[in-house]
């Protein structure tokens, strides 16, 4: 089956190392950040006490997202902790992103039930 992406904004509406929220098809919420050209798109609930903000962490260089609630980190990438974090094990999802003339795609994924995540 072919992957799906759906515009979410055009590229220079994102502010670079800073994130942003959509609704992804009116039912996922997700973060958006650009770093530099390069644009990643993951969940915004953060799964530690499922609150929508990671739209509004910082991203350190090594691309890490920290919630800005108490600071867990997540890879913007992979989703998951610092290898050193043994606090939780759980992380975000990640989804694909693409970037054509100037505008932000983000992949549409199917929805996954989850009962809990830690
Ligand atoms: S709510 Fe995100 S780390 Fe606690």
């Amino acid at each position: 089956m072919p992957e799906e992406f759906i515009k979410v904004c055009k590229l220079s509406e994102l502010e670079n190392k800073r994130g942003k929220s959509f609704s992804l098809d009116g039912e996922t919420d997700i973060a958006v950040f650009r770093i530099n050209d390069k644009v990643y798109a993951v969940e915004n609930t953060c799964p530690h006490n499922h609150s929508h903000v990671m739209h509004e962490g910082m991203v350190d260089k090594n691309l890490y997202v920290s919630c800005p609630i108490h600071g867990y980190q997540f890879h913007l990438e992979t989703g998951k902790v610092p290898p050193d974090f043994n606090i939780v094990s759980s992380k975000l999802d990640t989804f694909k992103t693409k970037i054509e003339d100037g505008d932000v795609f983000v992949e549409k994924k199917k929805k996954k039930f989850k009962f809990f995540d830690w």
